[in-house]
């Protein structure tokens, strides 16, 4: 396995587990953080047998955004070359579902990295802001767009130009993540959600995921006619006929990934 610095990849069962891993800069994403962040999600979206991926930081902070330390001297120039938010929106590429297992702050980057994934977990102590407005700058890895998506214009208004803050309920009760649980077992949840759903049928899981995040990328009737495609294309798969003979014959069905 790939020696990274900045971060600390491992298997659980079925999932693929990536840890951000620089708790004294509070897992700021820096370049090279973000390039290894990337790659580790780009060598599980290959590996046969993990079905998932997490992301997560530590107890204490998932990750208090973009290196402010790295970028605070830059130019235009700098900032274009490095065009380091490029590198992370590879992420969208990621057939596979990944989850994010948050506790502490999830702030800048930290809270669109997040976004960016398919599911988020949180600790009671989770808490997701985007407070670049503090640093005269704005988001810029989806902030002004997904989060506006998920919780609206007033509540992203406030957050963006005032630098509100969400507690993990009001996260909850914004639909911005899916389950707020004890900081004890945040991970564990995560990591059993994952499970789950890495061992469900993995092209019906692929294409699930493709179609729902269309769903905010396209008019409601491409969306539709696009769902439809994938459905019938399902048809051409051999977990098709197994899950619905496993149904018929009143037995689990046995995935292939075929
Ligand atoms: C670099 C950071 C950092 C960051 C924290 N640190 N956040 N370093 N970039 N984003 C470092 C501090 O410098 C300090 O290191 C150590 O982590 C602990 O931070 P403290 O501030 O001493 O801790 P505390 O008082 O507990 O406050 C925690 C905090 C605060 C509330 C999370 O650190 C904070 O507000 N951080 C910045 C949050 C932020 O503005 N994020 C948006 C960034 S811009 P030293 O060595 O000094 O002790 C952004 C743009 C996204 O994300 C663009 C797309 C990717």
């Amino acid at each position: 396995m790939t020696e990274y610095s900045s971060i600390l990849v491992e298997t659980r069962e079925n999932v693929g587990l990536i840890r951000l891993n620089r708790p004294r800069a509070f897992n700021a994403l820096n370049t090279e953080l973000i390039t290894e962040l990337v790659d580790a999600l780009q060598k599980f979206d290959q590996q046969d047998g993990v079905g998932a991926i997490v992301i997560t930081g530590n107890d204490k902070v998932f990750a208090a955004g973009a290196d402010i330390k790295e970028m605070a001297e830059s130019t235009v120039v700098d900032r274009i070359k490095n065009d380091s938010i490029a590198i992370l929106s590879k992420i969208r590429q990621v057939k596979k579902p990944i989850i994010a297992a948050i506790s502490g702050w999830a702030l800048g980057g930290g809270c669109e990295l997040a976004m960016a994934c398919d599911m988020i977990i949180a600790s009671e102590t989770a808490q997701f802001g985007q407070p670049e407005i503090n640093l005269g700058v704005i988001p810029g890895a989806g902030g002004t767009q997904r989060l506006t998506r998920i919780v609206g214009k007033a509540i992203a208004m406030e957050m963006i130009l005032n630098d509100r803050r969400l507690t993990a309920e009001e996260a909850l009760q914004m639909g911005l993540i899916n389950r707020v649980v004890p900081v004890e077992i945040y991970l564990e949840e995560t990591l059993k959600m994952a499970q789950e759903i890495a061992v469900r049928a993995p092209i019906a899981v692929q294409f699930a995921k493709k179609a729902i995040n269309q769903a905010y990328e396209s008019s409601l009737s491409d969306g539709l006619e696009d769902e439809r495609q994938a459905f019938y294309l399902l048809f051409g798969t051999e977990d098709q006929k197994e899950g619905m003979r496993a149904f018929s014959e009143k037995r689990p069905p046995k995935w292939q990934g075929k």
